[in-house]
């Protein structure tokens, strides 16, 4: 096939994309950088300005078989200011508009619309087990993926749209593990407010995998949970963390130092109470590598 990513060449872009070059798929990224036309691992380079308009990029569009929607300003790169809030929510509507209207101005659209939204869409919900029929929260990022979500749904008339809600991607180099593991590195990691809250998860190559069951199987349509089907409370995440790194795990992080360092980032990051349950996939069939954390740690850290 031919996969045209746009924000591809991030953390999730890249491990997508090696897997499905390695598949024998022709990949195209999107991306905000000039560079080569042809990167170094075999994907094709295309740059784009993502501001809601179309531009000469959109020949990466037309005549594709499928196109990934990656793109958006960094979620835990840095406090939430007034403006970082307005960059993380304009930069995926206006990347995904930009996306379905060159869609809609293509000879030959794809049929394939696969859009990142995020386990933030349910915000924070105690002990509530969450399928993709659930209500979405109220915070800041339940509505920013409200937006998002209903931006890539206006490919609907053209394409077979996935929304793939994203939970927290675990690996050893990259996206918030490594950060995760700082303290533990110091013998001083633990529980974070009381440990009660719970956490969705789920391992680089589950991810990569259920990404490319969504393109392939014709079946998986709309929002889909895209977290192992396994999550755990905080204080059980860090108790796996400290066995698996044979590190103590008995230091809190008092919830009120994190809320007066981070405001409502830490309430939506860190302390907020997700339990995501991936009822689509298991509708579908995806076979999970990792639905348990300590052997998806153990992978990782191995
Ligand atoms: N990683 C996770 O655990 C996780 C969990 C839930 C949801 N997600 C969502 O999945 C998507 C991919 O995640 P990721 O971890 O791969 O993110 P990432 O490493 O930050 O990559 C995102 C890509 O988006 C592009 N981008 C950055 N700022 C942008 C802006 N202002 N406007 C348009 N494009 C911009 C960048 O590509 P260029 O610089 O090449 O343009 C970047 O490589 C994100 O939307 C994220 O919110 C991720």
């Amino acid at each position: 096939m031919r996969i045209t990513i746009a924000g591809g060449s991030g953390f999730l872009g890249r491990a997508l994309s090696a897997a499905l070059l390695a598949d024998g798929h022709r990949i195209t990224l999107l991306t905000r950088g000039a560079g080569a036309a042809r990167g170094a691992d075999g994907t094709e380079r295309r740059s784009w300005n993502p501001d809601g308009s179309v531009g000469d990029w959109a020949t990466a569009i037309d005549g594709a078989d499928a196109v990934v929607n990656l793109a958006g300003e960094s979620i835990g790169a840095g406090l939430w200011t007034t403006a970082r809030r307005r960059a993380i929510h304009d930069s995926r509507v206006l990347a995904t508009r930009s996306l379905v209207s060159a869609m809609a101005k293509s000879a030959r659209p794809p049929s394939i619309l696969l859009s990142a939204s995020g386990q933030n869409y349910y915000g924070d919900r105690g002990e509530e087990e969450l399928t993709e029929e659930s209500a979405p929260g109220s915070d800041f990022l339940a509505q920013v993926c409200l937006d998002w979500e209903s931006e890539a749904l206006q490919a609907t008339p053209l394409a077979r749209v996935v929304l793939l809600r994203t939970a927290l991607v675990l690996d050893r180099n990259e996206g918030a593990l490594p950060r995760m593991l700082l303290p533990f590195r110091l013998f001083g990691g633990g529980r974070i407010g009381n440990g009660r809250q719970f956490m969705s998860w789920v391992h680089l190559r589950d991810w990569v995998g259920i990404a490319a069951f969504a393109i392939s199987d014709p079946r998986v349509v709309g929002p889909v949970n895209a977290g192992a089907p396994r999550p755990v409370r905080n204080a059980e995440f860090a108790a796996t963390i400290g066995r698996v790194m044979r590190r103590p795990s008995w230091f809190p992080a008092p919830s009120f130092a994190l809320r007066a360092a981070m405001g409502e980032m830490a309430e939506a990051l860190l302390l907020g109470s997700t339990k995501m349950r991936p009822a689509r996939l298991l509708e579908t069939g995806y076979r999970f590598d990792f639905p348990d954390l300590e052997p998806a740690l153990r992978d990782i850290l191995s």
